[in-house]
């Protein structure tokens, strides 16, 4: 079954069947492969992306609920590395392995476009669901405070919004 997608900005035409999940649509079939599997049971977080500007567990949305909502992968968070979490994860050498990162971003990017000055707590609560088994908690704290703190000095608030959902 076709299904029309907008991906990172890119409008694509996919033929797949309706209850494909949309990781496998972004991994397998537009070779985006940024993001992860992990679980494929929504418990871990790996595999979130954006649709419609929410971060949503692309393991367990099938292809057919997408509907015309724009869909944005780490891949699209900017054109050339220059999101403020981008920045900032690299300043502060976040990742360890690395396995999780890409949806610990995500998580991050959903947030920080809704709270441009998260709390620690809103941090804790936002990032709830994004499990790293290597423990690099207290670092994604901090480089989100980072991320806050890079989009704030450039006063440019749209730098906070993923490239593929500028208005
Ligand atoms: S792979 Fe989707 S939540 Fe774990
Ligand atoms: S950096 Fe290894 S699982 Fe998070």
């Amino acid at each position: 079954m076709a299904f029309k997608l907008t991906v990172n900005g890119h409008a694509t035409t996919v033929d797949v069947p309706p209850d494909m999940p949309l990781l496998w649509v972004i991994r397998d079939v537009l070779n985006l492969t940024g993001t992860k599997y992990g679980c494929g049971i929504g418990q871990c977080g790996a595999c979130t992306v954006h649709l419609g500007g929410q971060a949503v567990r692309s393991c367990l949305t099938p292809i057919s609920a997408v509907g015309n909502q724009p869909v944005t992968t780490l891949e699209g968070l900017s054109h050339d590395g220059s999101h403020p979490l981008q920045l900032a994860w690299q300043e502060i050498d976040v990742p360890q392995c690395g396995y999780c990162q890409a949806g610990q971003i995500m998580s991050a990017a959903a947030l920080l476009a809704k709270t441009p000055k998260p709390t620690d707590k809103d941090i804790d609560s936002a990032m709830n669901g994004n499990l790293c088994r290597c423990g690099t908690y207290l670092r994604i704290r901090q480089a989100v405070h980072k991320a806050a703190e890079i989009a704030g000095s450039t006063s440019k608030t749209k730098t906070m919004v993923p490239a593929g959902q500028e208005r």
